[in-house]
């Protein structure tokens, strides 16, 4: 039987959903992840960015990454916490409504309304938490609330009418950050908010030159983050990621322009409706009264050229967000370009984000960098639902069930940490094979094995044998996980 053992130990050093090997000197590394909330995929090719381009040399950069749909903002960020797409976590809208009560909380009260937050997904806080880690949180959406009763152990939630631009502030923070939480208190994984480049996007515009100045902002925040981290001794055994939510898109605007404005449209009628969330960028939803789905979707169905109209469980599978009961029966969404109105055009943003996350416009940056990462490595797109496994796997903690996989990143980590055959490597082939049949052999001999001695462990003593037995069947199920 401990030869038996051995194998199974073996095995498990090259299963497949393996956490790092945490043996030696580099041992678990630390954890950053930071968002700055609306950061476009190519907000670096018109502005000088030093600091990001280091990062890059020194690091994992993707040419963009791809949002879950509606790209918006705590939908999106709790993606990136959970692995999961926006109708499996719940977290459906930056408003919190009750359809029956005609109540919405816009976006800052809704932070504190745990029940719109826990609805049945763990975000990776508690998961590292109740797998013995310690976790942070700074500003990131979702950091007010609880799950299960559990919250973050330390977090900072920023007060109502934050100014969310203020660099100063931003050095502050990190410095919270690096000196307090990663250096005093030890936390091993910690989440960082920051709120733009996407005010100055929403007001100015994705091509302004104010953009361009916040995207300057960013990057010498980068570069102070890097430095602070270094000064306090982290470099070499943290591991950073910084990505953003969504990106953002020009509104077109002026008297030539067909603004989709619902009132305007013939057969359409506000009576018609028991809800409605409109004024809110490019997506609507609405609930019709009893009986009257059909003819509100009759009505504005091909009512605006730029407006594209769906029942819920309609909508495109790529967008993945029909299956969850908070999604209202009918969602409205423009085109790029265009914004959602109902009784009268209130919104005057200059950019706005929420459209179909296959609109490039749409897409965020993505850039890692620390000990467990390639250098100077640019990767192809993916989907933002796989970082939240990336994640798991840097902390060497087992994942909730998520819609991501460790194999859509396992590429860029450097090669020691790749405990598993990568997927996308020229060589790899060879080597799944000779992996895969040495996984086969192994389990042939363990069943072997298993089968022999449970056999004459049962002529003797049939209730432990039998208990043993069990035991070995965990083993190799894990093993080839
Ligand atoms: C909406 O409010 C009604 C009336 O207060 C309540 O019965 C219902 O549970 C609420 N629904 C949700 C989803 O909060
Ligand atoms: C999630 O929310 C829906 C609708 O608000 C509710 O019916 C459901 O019970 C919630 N699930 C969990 C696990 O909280
Ligand atoms: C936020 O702080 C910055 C200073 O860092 C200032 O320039 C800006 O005007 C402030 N914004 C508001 C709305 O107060
Ligand atoms: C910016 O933040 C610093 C540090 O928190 C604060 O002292 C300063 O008053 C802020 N400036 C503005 C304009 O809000
Ligand atoms: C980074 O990689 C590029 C090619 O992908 C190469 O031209 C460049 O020299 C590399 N830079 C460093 C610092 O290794
Ligand atoms: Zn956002």
């Amino acid at each position: 039987m401990l030869w038996t053992f051995a194998i199974c130990l073996q095995l498990g050093a090259l299963s497949w959903a393996a956490p790092l090997a945490r043996s030696g000197p580099g041992a678990r590394n630390k954890l950053l992840l930071i968002s700055f909330d609306g950061f476009r995929w190519d907000y670096d090719r018109d502005v000088d960015t030093p600091h990001l381009d280091v990062m890059a040399t020194e690091g994992v950069k993707a040419t963009y990454v791809t949002p879950p749909f509606l790209t918006i903002t705590s939908p999106s960020h709790f993606t990136l916490l959970t692995g999961q797409y926006i109708e499996n976590h719940g977290v459906i809208h930056n408003m919190w409504f009750n359809t029956s009560t005609q109540q919405r909380k816009p976006y800052y009260p809704t932070q504190f309304v745990d029940e719109w937050w826990d609805n049945g997904s763990l975000p990776i806080w508690i998961t590292a938490q109740r797998q013995g880690l310690k976790a942070g949180s700074l500003h990131f959406p979702g950091t007010a609330s609880s799950y299960q009763g559990q919250k973050a152990l330390v977090g900072e939630v920023e007060p109502a009418l934050y100014n969310y631009s203020n660099e100063t502030a931003w050095r502050e923070n990190v410095d919270t950050v690096m000196g307090s939480w990663f250096g005093k208190l030890d936390l091993d994984f910690v989440s960082l908010y920051f709120g733009e480049p996407d005010g100055t996007g929403h007001k100015y515009g994705p091509d302004s030159p104010e953009r361009r100045a916040m995207v300057s902002q960013v990057d010498r925040t980068v570069g102070y983050l890097r430095s602070s981290a270094q000064s306090h001794g982290l470099a070499e055994r943290l591991n950073i990621i910084i990505t953003a939510d969504h990106g953002m898109s020009t509104i077109v605007r002026g008297s030539q322009v067909n603004q989709i404005l619902l009132s305007k449209i013939p057969g359409f009628s506000f009576r018609d409706l028991d809800f409605q969330l409109l004024d809110y960028g490019p997506v609507g939803m609405l609930l019709p009264k009893e009986g009257l789905l059909d003819k509100v979707h009759a009505a504005l169905k091909g009512a605006h050229p730029h407006l594209h109209v769906y029942r819920k469980e309609e909508l495109p599978a790529h967008m993945h967000y029909s299956r969850h009961p908070r999604i209202l029966p009918l969602v409205l969404i423009a085109d790029p370009g265009y914004v959602v109105n109902g009784i009268f055009p209130v919104q005057s943003n200059k950019g706005e984000h929420g459209f179909d996350n296959q609109a490039m416009d749409m897409k965020p940056f993505f850039r890692a960098v620390g000990p467990d990462f390639q250098q100077n490595l640019t990767v192809e797109p993916f989907e933002t639902i796989h970082i939240y496994a990336l994640m798991c796997h840097l902390l060497g903690i087992t994942p909730e069930k998520n819609d991501g996989h460790l194999d859509a990143t396992r590429h860029m980590l450097a090669s020691g940490q790749q405990t598993e055959p990568s997927g996308g490597s020229e060589n790899s082939i060879l080597f799944n094979a000779l992996i895969g049949l040495g996984v086969v052999a192994g389990i042939l001999v363990i069943v072997f094995v298993v089968v022999v001695s449970y056999t004459r462990y049962r002529r003797r003593k049939p209730r432990e044998s039998s208990e043993e037995a069990n035991e070995n069947d965990v083993q190799i199920k894990q093993s080839t996980m």
